[in-house]
């Protein structure tokens, strides 16, 4: 698909690499919609990069169709979304005091997976019904945001590991699904990428990680990951898999 000209839609774009894909899209010519739960946030990169910013809570439905629907009337239909929103709590299936509250496990899963199926049917079914942008008959691409702890979860990762694993279970579902529409869905399992994520950890243990990337010893930049996005977008047979961009890590149990 070609970037320039299509709407696009963002969720997570606040920061990190929804923010760093909002401003590759939007520099590619995209019509880029950022959307998140910090608008200010988003407010003023769009105001920087050119796009619009839309309040988005991606675990609710009503707040996701409402920003899809003012999205679309200012763009026309996103033909590509990356779903970037998500979260990182750690907390052991049992810790010190006990087992982790159920509700802490349901917010992981509630953002990091329901968001991501959210984000997905809306746009898809709005995806459905607009004209196929090639002779080929492809009408838009979803790409999604697991992490290579769908793979490898390290100990205290256990509802980030299940949302993220999920994800990687519904991307050759979604495919199949869509394919008949001519939607694309890929994703993508970042390792260690420097996002505000790591900005708050002590120097040593940031270096202890970087030192875990067998090559290049470095965190990711999420640079990297807006033009990974890029080229799925303009890869027509990438569909239905998982991408990790991740310099080769695996991750060890702690
Ligand atoms: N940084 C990494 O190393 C890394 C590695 C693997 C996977 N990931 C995944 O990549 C994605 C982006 O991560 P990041 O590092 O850029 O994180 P980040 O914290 O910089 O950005 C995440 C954004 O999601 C938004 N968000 C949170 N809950 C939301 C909600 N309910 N509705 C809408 N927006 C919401 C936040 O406000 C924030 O702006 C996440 O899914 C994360 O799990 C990150």
């Amino acid at each position: 698909m070609q970037i320039k000209g299509n709407a696009a839609v963002v969720t997570g774009a606040a920061s990190g690499m929804g923010e760093a894909t909002a401003r590759f899209l939007a520099s590619r010519g995209a019509k880029v919609c950022l959307m998140d739960v910090k608008l200010d946030g988003i407010q003023k990169i769009a105001a920087e990069c050119g796009g619009s910013a839309g309040y988005c809570d991606v675990t609710s439905a009503e707040s996701m169709e409402q920003a899809a629907a003012e999205a679309a009337q200012e763009n026309g239909t996103a033909r590509i979304l990356v779903n970037c929103a998500g979260i990182a709590p750690a907390h052991r299936i049992v810790g010190r005091d006990g087992p982790m509250p159920l509700d802490e496990f349901k917010r992981v899963i509630d953002v990091n997976l329901i968001g991501t199926f959210n984000a997905m049917r809306v746009m898809a079914a709005a995806l459905r019904n607009e004209q196929p942008l090639d002779a080929v008959g492809e009408r838009g691409v979803i790409i999604n945001v697991a992490s290579v702890s769908a793979y490898e979860g390290q100990i205290g990762q256990a509802a980030y590991s299940s949302s993220k694993g999920a994800i990687v279970a519904l991307t050759i579902q979604a495919a199949r699904e869509f394919a008949s529409a001519g939607i694309r869905v890929m994703t993508i399992a970042p390792g260690l990428i420097a996002t505000p994520l790591f900005f708050g950890m002590p120097e040593g243990v940031r270096q202890s990680l970087a030192n875990q990337v067998p090559f290049p010893k470095r965190f990711g930049d999420p640079d990297e990951f807006a033009r990974l996005v890029g080229h799925i977008l303009e890869n027509q047979m990438l569909n239905g898999e998982v991408i990790r961009l991740d310099g080769a890590i695996r991750m060890q149990p702690r």
